[in-house]
């Protein structure tokens, strides 16, 4: 059975991006999902003298062999503040600082969500960009906008041209595993 690596970008417990990545992996005919909780990868910030001086925590190590060891990832981009959350881009970094290509050329499925309108589309199209040169193969992408009004845990997405648009991507991150 083919392993995903599910997380959203937020160490929030109640992260709805969270719940909207192990949503659509539960979508993904006979996977197994892997959920990354970011908390467990807490490390102190990224600085180029902590790297110098005491190297790069294990952490970083236990994450990038998360993404190693699956066969593709379902990541949901949260957005603070037009960009990644601080919990998130310091991962990224320490992570980056182990391999560049830390996404290691796995199918991914990006998204975001929020509770606006514009469903986290800065950080998203952000990611879009940055994400693939350091190694992630976009498959497929999909941002929700204001996600207590479109989304419910029993439904789903419940405007339905949201959900025809989300079908087809679901469909193409399927076919890329
Ligand atoms: C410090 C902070 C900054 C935020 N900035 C943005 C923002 O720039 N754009 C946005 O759509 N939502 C913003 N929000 C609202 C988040 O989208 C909302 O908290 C969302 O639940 C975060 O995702 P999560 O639940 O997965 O952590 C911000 C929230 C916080 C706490």
């Amino acid at each position: 059975m083919k392993k995903l690596v599910v997380s959203g970008a937020s160490n929030s417990r109640q992260s709805i991006n969270r719940k909207w990545a192990q949503y659509v992996a539960s979508q993904v005919p006979g996977v197994q999902s892997n959920v990354l909780d970011l908390n467990y990868f807490e490390m102190p910030i990224y600085s180029v003298d902590r790297e110098n001086g005491g190297g790069i925590p294990d952490q970083a190590g236990k994450f990038l062999q998360e993404i190693k060891s699956s066969d593709g990832v379902v990541i949901s981009m949260a957005e603070h503040n037009g960009s990644y959350t601080a919990a998130f881009k310091n991962i990224f970094d320490w992570v980056s600082r182990l391999e560049y290509r830390l996404w290691s050329d796995k199918p991914m499925f990006l998204l975001s969500t929020s509770p606006g309108a514009r469903g986290a589309s800065t950080v998203f199209e952000l990611a879009k960009v940055t994400f693939p040169r350091l190694g992630a193969n976009i498959t497929a992408s999909f941002s929700l906008p204001s996600f207590n009004e479109n989304f419910s845990p029993d439904k789903g997405i419940t405007d339905p041209v949201l959900n025809q648009q989300f079908l087809e991507q679901l469909r193409l991150f399927t076919q890329s595993l």
